[in-house]
């Protein structure tokens, strides 16, 4: 098939996806696809959602659109209104955007505006992690700390500064605890605020629960809650990227609830509205809300979609199915159920090094040698023959490359929807076992 896209990858047609219903995705050629990722974490309601098709329905026959420099809309008034009711303590305010990367931005401009309408405008540097994304925008893409995605645009970057990932499977110590590498990896961001000066510091960065570039990797117990204490000692303020992890996806609506803080500033996305439109949102803490009110009371931002009516009705209808098919239990009971499937599946592959994750997001890390966890080489492409062997199986994970460090390191993230049952689930365990076992043969053979 010849096409006219710019797709991300020039090389082999991809096969054209024609419908979908729960958690099947078809295509083309009548092939069915269990859709194990939601894409990039997104399906979270699965596909073709009745509740949610009928609320964009209805609102695009009342108004499909209006300029927020006009006009407020009952759609993205009633979603705020939703939004705060549920968010993490603190949040007074929300700013709707039309995606992750949009999110990302926005919240490093606010957080900028806070200091410049307080009086200091000295501070101009972010701090964040090594083996995170945070999307692809210029100022996201800074913050970001996945090497690959940054090389060809790093002379273009703002400044931000990167340490370590909280990363226990590589970075905790053999008689270390979860609780004192917890506590290492938090004392590592206070060193880097001191040796730049905290008073030229905005924010710290990261996300709650590490998504594509390292493959679901859940902070160590206390990490967050010693990082909110260095950020109130040093006045620097803590945004999470909830853009992966967060609305529901690890069992509770904010990832961060399950490490008892919250941030100054949140962003949140790709489960907001499902994929049914493209949405995000930063969720804004009083304070922050207030620096401007009482300021300049304008927000130096704004692109033509935020708060568009439309992706503000289908988020609000995900929201209100989410609470009214108590969901986040079934995220947590499936969610249990992949991570011992996993367990038995792969707990003694020899090339599956760890399996991680909260709720139904999870991954399994791809080595060489499971003793000295020695990656694999990056042109073995591993996690990619994963990708393609599981999709010939019909399902579809998301494959991640550099896990370890940037450049090496393959790993393989599930985000299936929170509709998922538990014979769904031992099938996607099922058929990514084969893949992966196909997948090492394939390259084994050279092929
Ligand atoms: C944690 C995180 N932040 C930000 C983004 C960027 O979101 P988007 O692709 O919607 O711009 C992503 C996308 O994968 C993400 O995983």
């Amino acid at each position: 098939m010849t096409t006219h896209i710019l797709h991300r990858t020039i090389g082999p047609a991809l096969p054209v996806a024609v419908s979908g219903h729960g958690a099947i995705i078809r295509d083309a050629e009548g092939n069915d696809y269990i859709d194990a990722s939601g894409g990039a974490a997104v399906s979270c309601l699965g596909h073709g959602h009745t509740d949610v098709l009928a609320a964009m329905r209805a609102q695009m026959e009342t108004l499909e659109y209006a300029h927020t420099t006009f006009f407020t809309t009952e759609a993205a008034e009633q979603l705020a209104d939703d939004l705060v009711a549920h968010a993490p303590s603190g949040i007074g305010h929300v700013y709707l955007v039309s995606g992750g990367s949009e999110a990302m931005e926005a919240a490093l401009k606010l957080a900028r505006q806070y200091f410049v309408e307080r009086g200091e405008p000295r501070r101009t540097r972010f701090v964040a992690r090594l083996q995170s994304y945070h999307g692809n925008t210029l100022g996201a893409l800074a913050v970001g700390g996945n090497l690959a995605r940054r090389a060809a645009f790093a002379p273009l970057l703002v400044e931000a500064h990167h340490v370590s990932p909280c990363y226990a499977y590589r970075h905790r110590r053999p008689a270390e605890s979860e609780e004192a590498y917890g506590l290492r990896a938090a004392a590592e961001v206070e060193r880097k605020l001191i040796e730049l000066g905290p008073e030229t510091v905005i924010a710290f960065v990261a996300e709650t629960v590490v998504g594509a570039t390292a493959g679901a990797i859940p902070p160590a117990p206390g990490y967050f809650k010693a990082i909110r204490e260095i950020c109130n000692r040093h006045g620097v303020l803590l945004i999470l990227d909830e853009v992966m992890c967060g609305m529901g996806r690890t069992g509770t609506l904010h990832a961060c609830e399950q490490d008892g803080m919250a941030p100054d500033l949140m962003t949140i996305a790709k489960g907001l509205g499902a994929g049914y439109q493209p949405i995000g949102a930063v969720l804004i803490g009083t304070h922050i809300y207030d620096g401007i009110a009482k300021g300049s009371k304008v927000f130096h931002h704004g692109h033509t979609y935020i708060g568009h009516p439309i992706p503000c009705a289908a988020a609000l209808a995900v929201q209100q199915v989410i609470r009214r098919d108590n969901l986040l239990d079934n995220i947590r009971r499936q969610g249990e159920r992949l991570q011992s499937g996993l367990e038995e599946r792969f707990g003694n592959h020899a090339h599956v090094g760890d399996i991680r994750g909260r709720g139904l997001f999870r991954a399994i890390e791809l080595v060489a040698d499971r003793g000295s966890k020695a990656s694999f080489q990056p042109a073995d492409d591993i996690a990619g023959r994963i990708k393609r062997a599981a999709m010939t199986r019909g399902l579809c994970v998301y494959p991640g490359r550099g896990t370890a460090d940037g450049k090496s390191g393959d790993h393989i993230l599930l985000a299936p929807p929170f509709i998922v049952d538990a014979a769904t689930i031992d099938v996607i365990v099922e058929r990514l076992g084969d893949a992966v076992d196909a997948a090492l043969a394939e390259a084994k053979g050279g092929t």
